[in-house]
C-alpha cells in the first residue's frame, strides 16, 4: 500500500495560533491527509511545537520564567487550537523532547564528521553588561539596508532582509539596552555553497514542486548560496555535540526542520513501526510562504549532505490579511483560533478559508464575506439541498430511500454528475487545488437544488409517483456523495450527514459514488447548516476594532501645516443613547455652536448615556463622515484610548477653537 509522510511547519511555542496559520498550513495539510486516508493510503501526518530560538528565550527572560515553562504553556494552547479545528495529526511532538536532542545532535555530528560542517571565527556583538554574546533577537538596531528602526539581529521587518547581527547600526542589547561591543567568536557553518548545483537541478527538474516555490527560490539561487551559520552562543537550545563548544547551541532552524523526523520517530516507537518507509515513499511539507527558503534550500541541502531522500514536494500557502489590512499580532489586528471557535463551528472556518481563494494567492478574511459565504453557500445551497431531501424522504417515503424507476435524460445527467464528482474533486485535491475541489462540490449541490425544483416532487408525489420516487432516489444519492467528498474539508458536518443517512461502513473515497440501495432507512434530520446572524458578525467586528492596540511608539513627525488641518472645537453633548446591539458604542449629538454633529463613539464601556450628557468635550469637527454600524458619524470626540476617559473642556465656551 502506498504511504505518505505529511508535515506541517512547526509553530513557534511563543503564542497561540491565529487564522493565518490555519489558512496557509494546517487546514490544507489536514484536507490532504484526510483525503489520502480515505483513498486507502497509509498516512503519517506529523507536527510539533518549535520550542527553542531567541523569541522564546527573550520572552522567558522578560517574564522571569524558564523558557521551557513558556514553551509548555504554548504547546498546550497550540495543541488545543489545532485539535479544535480537527487537524488530525498522528503525532504532535515538542522540540524539547529528549529524543529530539538526540536526533539533532547525531545529525549535526554526522555532517561534521563528513566534512559538511566546519568551524570559523567571526565577529559577533557581545554585551559586557550581560556578559554574553547577543544572537539574533537579543540585539536591535537600525537596518543597514533600509534605515528601518527596531531591526533585529537576524531580520529587518521593514525591508524583509535577512541580517547579520554585526551589520546593525546603533545596536543595543535587548535586555539591558547597553551598546554591545564586537568580539571574535568561533561558530560552525554548513557548506551550503557546495550544494548550489545540486539544489539548482533538484529545483529545476522536480515537476512536483509548485510554481510559487520555484519562482521564489530562483532569485536566491541566482544570487549564489552562501555557507550557513549553524550555531549560536546562548543557553536555550540543543548543545553543540563537540568538544570545547560549551555555551554553544545548534541554530534553531536546523533542529526545527529535524522536528519532522523526531515527531515521526516518536510515533513510530509508540506504534512499533518504521517512519522511514513513509518518508521514502512520498514526503510532503505544508508551510507558509515566508519559510519557502528554509524548506527548498536549507532542508534539501541538509538532506543531501546526510544522504537522505528529498521531499516529494513543498506546498506553500500565501498570506491572509484581515479586513483588508495586514495581520499583526503586536497590534492585535488578528483573530485568534480559540476566540473564533468560541462563537463559530470549526467547519465554517475550514470552509471559508479554503473557499475564499486558491492557496497560492494572498487573500483576505472579512467578517462580512465570511458570513455571506457560510449563509449563501453552506446554508442556502448545501444545507438546503440536504434538508429538503431528508425531510421529503421522511415525510413521503417513511424515511426509506425510494425506488428508482425509468430515468429520463435529466435524471441520467444527474446520475452521471454524481458519479463524476469524487473523481474530479479527488484530482483537485491530489494536485493541492483545494479551492477548486470545493467549488465543484458547491456547484453540484446547487444543481441538486435546481433538479429538486425542476422535478417538483411535492406535485408528482401525487400526480406521478414514479417520477417523484426516482428523483428522490437520486437526491439521496447526491446527499451521500456530498457527505463523502466533503469529509476532508468539513469532517464534522460530513459525519452529521452520514449519521442521518445511517451509513455505517468505512468512509472510502472510491465508494463515494456507489449508490445506496432503495429501501435503506435514513433517520429524521435537523438542519445541518445554520445561518450566521448579522448581529453576531457585528459583535465580532466591534471586538476586533476595540481590541486593536496601536504600537507604543510616537508616530511620524508632522509639519505645523499638517497639524493646522485639524479643526478641534469645544462641544457640548446634548443627546446620548446606546447603539442597538452594541456594548461599546454610543450615539451622541454634540452642539458646537454653529451646528450640531452626530457622532458614534466607542465610549459605552466607560459612560452611560446619562453620564456623558451635558459634558463639555473636545471634538474633531472636520473629519470625513463615516458610517459605523449603519449610523452616520460626523466627528470624533477625544478620549484616552484604553481607559476611555473623554478629555474635558469644562469651563470653556461651546464652539471655542482649540489650538
Ligand atoms: O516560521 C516558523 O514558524 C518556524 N517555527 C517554522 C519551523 S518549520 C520547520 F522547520 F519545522
Ligand atoms: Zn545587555
Amino acid at each position: 500500500m502506498s504511504k505518505v509522510f505529511i508535515t506541517c511547519a512547526l509553530p513557534y511555542a511563543n503564542g497561540p495560533t491565529h487564522l493565518g496559520h490555519l489558512r496557509s498550513t494546517y487546514i490544507p495539510a489536514d484536507i490532504y491527509a484526510r483525503y489520502n486516508r480515505m483513498k486507502g493510503r497509509e498516512v503519517l501526518f506529523v507536527c510539533a511545537t518549535d520550542e527553542h530560538g531567541t523569541p522564546i528565550a527573550v520572552k522567558a527572560e522578560k517574564e522571569g520564567k524558564k523558557p521551557k515553562e513558556i514553551a509548555g504553556r504554548y504547546y498546550q494552547m497550540i495543541k488545543n487550537d489545532l485539535e479544535s479545528c480537527n487537524i488530525s495529526f498522528d503525532n504532535f511532538a515538542r522540540t524539547t523532547d529528549p529524543l529530539h536532542y538526540q536526533i539533532s545532535q547525531n545529525f549535526f555530528l554526522k555532517l561534521y564528521q563528513d566534512g559538511f560542517i566546519y568551524a570559523k571565527t567571526i565577529k559577533q556583538p557581545y554585551c559586557d553588561e550581560c556578559n554574553r554574546f547577543l544572537p539574533d533577537r537579543y540585539v536591535e538596531g537600525v537596518c543597514p539596508y533600509c534605515g528601518g528602526e527596531g531591526a533585529r539581529g537576524d531580520h529587518c521587518e521593514v525591508c524583509g532582509r535577512h541580517l547579520d547581527p554585526i551589520q546593525l547600526q546603533d545596536p543595543s542589547c535587548l535586555i539591558c539596552q547597553s551598546t554591545p561591543e564586537i568580539r571574535d567568536s568561533k561558530q560552525y557553518f554548513f557548506r551550503l555553497s557546495h550544494f548550489q548545483n545540486e539544489i539548482e537541478s533538484w529545483l529545476n527538474e522536480n515537476d512536483a514542486l509548485p510554481p510559487n516555490v520555484k519562482n521564489y527560490v530562483s532569485q536566491w539561487i541566482k544570487e549564489g548560496l552562501n555557507d550557513w551559520i549553524l550555531t549560536r552562543d546562548m543557553e536555550w537550545g540543543i548543545p553543540v555535540p563537540l568538544d570545547e563548544t560549551e555555551g554553544k547551541i545548534i541554530y534553531v532552524w536546523l533542529e526545527a526542520l529535524l522536528g519532522y523526523i523526531t515527531s515521526a520517530a516518536l510515533w513510530a516507537h509508540r506504534n512499533n513501526k518504521s517512519w522511514k518507509k513513509y518518508w521514502d515513499d512520498k514526503a510532503i511539507h505544508f508551510i507558509g510562504k515566508d519559510i519557502i527558503y528554509h524548506h527548498s534550500i536549507f532542508w534539501p541541502a541538509l538532506l543531501m549532505a546526510y544522504g537522505c531522500k528529498l521531499p516529494y514536494t513543498i506546498i506553500a500557502g500565501d498570506y491572509l490579511s484581515l479586513e483588508g489590512r495586514k495581520m499583526s499580532t503586536s497590534k492585535n489586528w488578528v483573530i485568534w483560533t480559540s476566540d473564533f471557535l468560541e462563537t463559530f463551528e470549526s467547519d465554517t472556518l475550514r470552509y471559508y478559508l479554503m473557499a475564499n481563494a486558491p492557496l497560492t494567492r494572498d487573500t483576505d478574511f472579512s467578517w462580512d464575506d465570511f458570513q455571506r459565504r457560510i449563509n449563501d453557500e453552506l446554508a442556502d445551497v448545501v444545507g438546503n439541498f440536504l434538508h429538503r431531501t431528508f425531510t421529503f424522504t421522511n415525510r413521503f417515503y417513511q424515511g426509506q430511500v425510494p425506488e428508482a424507476f425509468q430515468m429520463d435524460n435529466y435524471d441520467q445527467e444527474m446520475v452521471d454528475k454524481i458519479k463524476k464528482l469524487p473523481i474530479v474533486v479527488g484530482e483537485y485535491i491530489e494536485n493541492f487545488k483545494f479551492r477548486e475541489g470545493l467549488v465543484e462540490i458547491i456547484k453540484l449541490a446547487k444543481q441538486g437544488n435546481k433538479y429538486f425544483n425542476d422535478k417538483e416532487p411535492w406535485k408528482t408525489v401525487k400526480s406521478d409517483p414514479e417520477i417523484a420516487s426516482t428523483s428522490l432516489y437520486i437526491c439521496n444519492q447526491l446527499c451521500k456523495t456530498l457527505a463523502i467528498v466533503l469529509n476532508p474539508y468539513l469532517p464534522v458536518k460530513s459525519l452529521e450527514i452520514i449519521a442521518v443517512l445511517n451509513i455505517e461502513e468505512k468512509l472510502e473515497w472510491d465508494s463515494a459514488n456507489s449508490f445506496i440501495p432503495s429501501g435503506h432507512k435514513i433517520l429524521p434530520a435537523e438542519p445541518i447548516f445554520s445561518k450566521i446572524e448579522d448581529k453576531v458578525i457585528r459583535m465580532q467586528k466591534e471586538t476586533l476594532y476595540q481590541n486593536q492596540k496601536e504600537v507604543d511608539t510616537v508616530k511620524e513627525i508632522i509639519s505645523i501645516e499638517d497639524f493646522a488641518k485639524i479643526d478641534l472645537r469645544v462641544g457640548n453633548i446634548i443627546g446620548a443613547e446606546k447603539v442597538k446591539d452594541s456594548d461599546n458604542l454610543l450615539k451622541l449629538i454634540v452642539d458646537v455652536k454653529d451646528k450640531k454633529l452626530q457622532v458614534v463613539a466607542g465610549l459605552a464601556k466607560n459612560y452611560s448615556p446619562e453620564d456623558i450628557l451635558n459634558q463639555k468635550v473636545i471634538i474633531l469637527v472636520n473629519l470625513k463622515p463615516a458610517k459605523l454600524f449603519g449610523i452616520k458619524s460626523e466627528g470624533m470626540i477625544l478620549a484616552t484610548k484604553d481607559t476611555l476617559n473623554v478629555l474635558s473642556a469644562e469651563g470653556a465656551a461651546v464652539g471655542e477653537k482649540i489650538k
